[in-house]
């Protein structure tokens, strides 16, 4: 905003600067003009001292006139720049705020992201987010802004939420506080509902410490845009949440029906989760890479329910549960993009792998991932269809094949993960 700032004031400082000349050459030259023609031509024809100093008084008077309409229209310019340029920053917080609430996560993000831009347009001293399960219920605080926020809130709880339900019974901004910007119980405040699909979600309000003067109403409109924005926020992150909870659960229950399917792989989904998570924090993964890396390990054998029971220790039928697992996964819009990763999760780094043939970094790296962790489950662990190889030989197991099943990268990660003891025995047998 500092650059804004400058701009506007350079563009006060031009257009002071063409007042002045327009002043300059309008008013100050004529009148130049005009006391040298008299001084010329019309005094030493009249003559008479009176009449001379009658002319001296009437250019005087005129000179006066003109500097004072320049001084009021000067002020007048002065005061709509500063409206121009107050405007113009209310209006790029509010932009910059509607950026920034398309991208909230959840709700105490988006109150967060509103707190904070209203703090700014009002140039308040704390702004809080306040939330109400139904009409009539009690007022929650979602979330505060500004020094001592929280304990101002804790004192004067019950004003700050007279005012917000002045707010909300009127279904309108309401400034607190009159011409002093105080009112009767000290407190300078404004309130504005926070639209719903059916009742108002809450109120946002805004409080002013040292009140420079009561709530402008430009302020106050800038908070009604504001609040418009958060309730598209609101509801975006409300849709989402129960989209991310939707997805969880629907991907528990295929796990759990998975798991009694294998029967003899107890478990394996859930460990072959852990053991990717690890490693891909470890790799850098950010967290939406490692959301998508955990799901596909979960999901990484769903095209076993394809295959009967006796179809699933015959080798080559087997092999059918990437194919048959990627057509399940790219069907449904939540979990296409896991789709690629359960579908190469059994190529190997050498290319010799199915079903592909995919080699190296063109295997997808969630791939390589869960090829790893679930072949080191399946050898290691007690409740897979082998009898189980010790820690320690599964360890040598994955060295030996890296390079050939394995990505040397993901190895090394995971090696690494083991020396610190992130990874240790406990891990197979936990689930
Ligand atoms: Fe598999």
């Amino acid at each position: 905003m500092a650059g804004s700032a400058r701009q506007g004031s350079i563009f006060a400082q031009k257009l002071d600067r063409t007042a002045f000349t327009s002043y300059f050459l309008g008013a100050i030259v004529p009148l130049v003009a005009l006391a040298f023609i008299v001084e010329r031509f019309v005094l030493p024809s009249l003559g008479e001292a009176r009449l001379a100093l009658g002319f001296i008084a009437v250019v005087l008077s005129l000179a006066v006139l003109s500097l004072g309409s320049f001084l009021v229209l000067r002020r007048t310019i002065r005061q709509s720049l500063r409206q121009i340029d107050g405007d113009n920053k209310r209006l790029k917080l509010l932009l910059n705020a509607s950026q920034h609430l398309s991208s909230a996560q959840d709700e105490s993000d988006a109150a967060a992201m509103t707190a904070r831009c209203a703090f700014d347009v009002v140039e308040g001293s704390r702004a809080f987010v306040l939330t109400r399960d139904a009409p009539g219920s009690a007022f929650q605080l979602l979330h505060a802004t500004g020094d001592g926020a929280d304990k101002l809130f804790e004192k004067r709880e019950s004003e700050l939420h007279a005012v917000a339900n002045l707010a909300l019974s009127e279904g309108r901004p309401v400034i607190h506080g009159g011409e002093g910007g105080r009112g009767a119980d000290g407190i300078a405040a404004t309130a504005v509902p926070i639209p719903g699909d059916v009742s108002p979600l809450g109120a946002l309000v805004v409080v002013r410490d040292a009140a420079p003067g009561p709530f402008e109403p430009a302020q106050v409109d800038s908070l009604g845009m504001l609040v418009g924005l958060a309730s598209v926020a609101f509801r975006h992150a409300n849709l989402q949440d129960a989209q991310r909870n939707f997805f969880t659960h629907v991907t528990d229950i295929i796990v759990m029906a998975l798991d009694a399917h294998l029967g003899y792989h107890t478990g394996h989904p859930h460990r072959v989760a852990q053991l990717s998570n690890r490693i891909g924090r470890e790799l850098g993964f950010d967290e939406h890479r490692l959301e998508r890396l955990h799901f596909g390990a979960l999901l990484h054998d769903i095209g076993m329910l394809k295959l009967d029971r006796t179809l699933q220790k015959n080798r080559l039928t087997c092999r059918s549960h990437t194919e048959l697992g990627y057509r399940m996964l790219q069907r449904i819009r939540l979990w296409r993009d896991l789709a690629p990763i359960v579908h190469h999760h059994h190529e190997w780094y050498d290319g010799s792998g199915y079903p592909a043939g995919l080699a190296g970094e063109a295997i997808p790296i969630g791939s390589r991932i869960i090829g790893l962790c679930e072949a080191f489950d399946t050898m290691t662990s007690s409740k897979s269809y082998k009898a189980p190889l010790s820690w320690d030989d599964g360890l040598q197991e994955v060295e030996r094949c890296t390079g050939t099943q394995f990505d040397p990268d993901v190895v090394r990660a995971f090696m690494t993960l083991v020396e610190r003891g992130d990874i240790d025995p406990t891990i197979v047998e936990s689930v």
